[in-house]
């Protein structure tokens, strides 16, 4: 199959995944109405063409947090990365380390952080769950920073887990799932042959390191349904920032009274996200929310944004809506899914090409020059 964009590897990794893993991934809460707005409203957004602007030297770098990346874009955190290829977060950082652009390490890893960090030839980003068990939060932490991560990507749009209908199809969870799970594996060879055989161990590698056990896929659903904390607030969240030296990015904002109460609380970058489209079906698309929550807080602190993301151009469009960085999610695992290390690199250069003939044809040479200017209404 000829892949020359996400929506290809999409399909690819749609045909090579269990439909388990592929319909986790691909799928949202209820309806699945803001997973699709996040795509339909990006692509909707309008640019300004510009002609004869002399854009031959183009500047796609970024400073985030005293650091330079070579590319606008981060790889988002991502729960069971590492059930879509072999020792998928390894061979994610390898990509993101080779290209320049955070890797976010979720909390859910299939590695842990000590067998990710080896492979990583700069830092990684963090990502956390407000979760009831502290001591593990705590725990986790402190293995983050010991390990040179510095960025705590901190997720406040999960206290309850979102209605994934999809899931109870697929086998993911509901009756029959373990069988279900196995036979669908048996009956996808290509990824048995690369993860389901020589992907081993499946667990969760940070949770199992705090454990001092191996944590299933099933124990996984039940641990972190468990977990997470429907209580939590504003004055609960203090302990994190007083608990973390580094920075702190609350991931999922999308109203600008909370963008303004993350900046009163002390945050230090915020990801406008509805999670993929996976927690409030319903909620408002991210192109939808950004340009209010910039318009409150743009340059107080950094401003990342998720959702709907495929292309450069896309990627050109968060930026000009008002995001200072743009993290892709599921674009960069279907990518991971169908070649590993090598489809994540070929994602990224892909969009970056993408994001460049964008800049050009918009007549703009550096990133830091691409904002709402250049939107058409
Ligand atoms: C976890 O964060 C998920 O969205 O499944």
């Amino acid at each position: 199959m000829i892949i020359s964009s996400a929506t290809d590897f999409r399909e690819a990794a749609r045909r090579k995944l269990p439909p388990f893993l592929f319909h986790y991934l691909d799928g949202g809460a209820g309806a699945e109405q803001t997973l699709r707005a996040n795509v339909d409203d990006l692509q909707l957004v309008k640019l300004r063409q510009r002609v004869l602007r002399g854009s031959a030297q183009l500047d796609l770098a970024c400073d985030w947090f005293g650091e330079r990346y070579t590319l606008p874009i981060a790889l988002a955190p991502i729960g069971l990365a590492g059930m879509y290829a072999r020792r998928g977060e390894v061979q994610a950082v390898r990509a993101a380390c080779r290209r320049q652009i955070p890797f976010i390490q979720s909390t859910v890893s299939v590695c842990s952080l000590s067998e990710v960090a080896a492979q990583a030839s700069r830092p990684l980003w963090f990502q956390l769950y407000v979760l009831k068990d502290r001591a593990f939060m705590r725990d986790v932490m402190r293995r983050a920073w010991d390990l040179g991560a510095r960025n705590l990507v901190f997720t406040v749009d999960m206290p309850v887990p979102g209605a994934r209908y999809r899931d109870a199809h697929s086998g993911m969870s509901g009756a029959n799932g373990p069988l279900r799970r196995v036979l669908q594996s048996m009956l996808s060879p290509r990824w048995a042959w690369d993860v389901g055989l020589h992907g081993r161990p499946h667990d969760l590698g940070n949770i199992s390191a705090y454990r001092g056990h191996a944590t299933g896929l099933a124990d996984y659903i039940g641990w972190l349904g468990e977990n997470f904390d429907p209580d939590i607030s504003w004055q609960d969240l203090q302990w994190i920032r007083d608990e973390w030296q580094g920075k702190l990015i609350l991931k999922g904002i999308l109203e600008p009274d909370d963008a303004r109460a993350a900046l009163d609380f002390g945050a230090d970058g915020i990801v406008v996200s509805n999670h993929g489209g996976r927690q409030l079906d319903g909620a408002m698309s991210t192109a939808q929310a950004l340009p209010a929550i910039a318009e409150a807080v743009k340059g107080k602190l950094a401003i990342f944004a998720d959702g709907g993301v495929r292309t450069g151009a896309d990627v050109f469009r968060m930026l000009a809506l008002g995001a200072d960085g743009v993290l892709i999610g599921r674009a960069f695992v279907y990518a991971l899914a169908v070649g590993g290390q090598a489809g994540v690199e070929q994602l990224l250069a892909i969009m970056e090409k993408d994001l460049r003939t964008t800049m050009v044809l918009t007549g703009v040479k550096s990133v830091a020059e691409i904002g709402p200017h250049l939107l058409a209404s």
